[in-house]
């Protein structure tokens, strides 16, 4: 059988390129989940705060053509229920869970990097730089090479766990992003998050999400997420995790094709949660049938 694992970061250590994004699996304990999380590579929980947030208000999430536009703002339980609720529950897994982290300033994201640093059961920090809902801060800290820089030397400065930082794809310059953070420490990027988009109730003449703005993912935002990738994957040095919009093997072996080590996988599953096994399937049936033995080599394979 082709050998799937990726070393992502040492120490860290995937059965698979398969990852579950950010937001659109919870924590992982929902009693509704279609699929074995000890089948995917590793699982990113919710965006989680210092404190619990209530989120934007309703509505937050609306379906469009081949996507999906949310802005839930960041509801989450905050940094204590990770620490004493999830954390706990995650030390017996099989697979690796990144915490992904979220704050309205420096100060906060120093700050949960050094509460969950060192809790057993967390694996590496995902930091959301990225978020396009949160109307306090992060957006300026993502979307520029100097603000996205400060916020992963915080982060890094705080915690000895592995650092990801998530990018934005609403920036001037994926590449010169990219270069910040690897310049600032990070020990790997992924990319992208959602697209900042909106929709328009032509009968009510309004905005139809609560927040007026949301973020676009799905199959509608793959083309953009694939060229982001390329890009990224072109400017560092560090390990490159790709995403947005896949929803097939076929796709997901492009980010790989791109210079992705691994690959996120969000809005498809809420689809279709049963999507992830169809996927680990699909690459494995490629790579037998093009007689690849070790996942890396379709690493960057469409860049040689
Ligand atoms: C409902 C929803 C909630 C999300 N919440 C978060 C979040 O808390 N933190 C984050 O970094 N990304 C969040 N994302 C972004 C996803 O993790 C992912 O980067 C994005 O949706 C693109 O991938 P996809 O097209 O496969 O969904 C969210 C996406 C959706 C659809």
């Amino acid at each position: 059988m082709p050998d799937m694992s990726i070393e992502l970061l040492p120490g860290l250590k995937l059965r698979n390129p398969v990852i579950a994004a950010s937001g659109t699996a919870g924590y992982g304990d929902e009693p509704f989940r279609l699929y074995d999380i000890a089948e995917l590579g590793a699982f990113i929980c919710k965006g989680t705060t210092l404190k619990p947030r209530a989120g934007n208000p309703q509505p937050r999430i609306m379906e469009t053509q081949d996507g999906l536009l949310n802005a839930i703002g960041l509801q989450n339980p905050g940094a204590d229920a990770v620490i004493h609720k999830y954390a706990p529950m995650w030390s017996a897994w099989p697979t690796p869970v990144m915490v992904n982290i979220a704050g309205e300033c420096i100060d906060d994201y120093a700050e949960i990097a050094t509460r969950l640093d060192k809790v057993p059961g967390i694996a590496a920090l995902e930091v959301n730089i990225s978020c396009p809902n949160v109307a306090a801060g992060c957006l300026e800290f993502g979307t520029t090479p100097e603000g996205a820089a400060a916020v992963t030397a915080a982060v890094k400065a705080s915690a000895s766990l592995p650092v990801i930082v998530k990018l934005t794809p609403n920036t001037a310059d994926i590449a010169a992003l990219a270069r910040a953070v690897e310049g600032a420490g990070a020990d790997a990027i992924s990319l992208i998050n959602t697209v900042r988009g909106m929709a328009i109730d032509i009968n009510k003449r309004k905005p139809i999400l609560g927040n007026t703005t949301g973020g676009l993912s799905g199959p509608a935002i793959k083309p953009i997420a694939l060229a982001m990738v390329w890009r990224a994957a072109g400017a560092v040095r560090i390990p490159v995790i790709g995403g947005g919009g896949i929803a097939t093997a076929e796709d997901a072996l492009e980010f790989l094709m791109a210079g992705a080590s691994a690959v996120e996988i969000g809005t498809a599953a809420l689809v279709n949660p049963t999507m992830f096994t169809g996927i680990i399937k699909g690459i494995e049936k490629y790579m037998l049938k093009f007689k690849i033995a070790n996942l890396r080599d379709l690493i960057g394979a469409a860049r040689k």
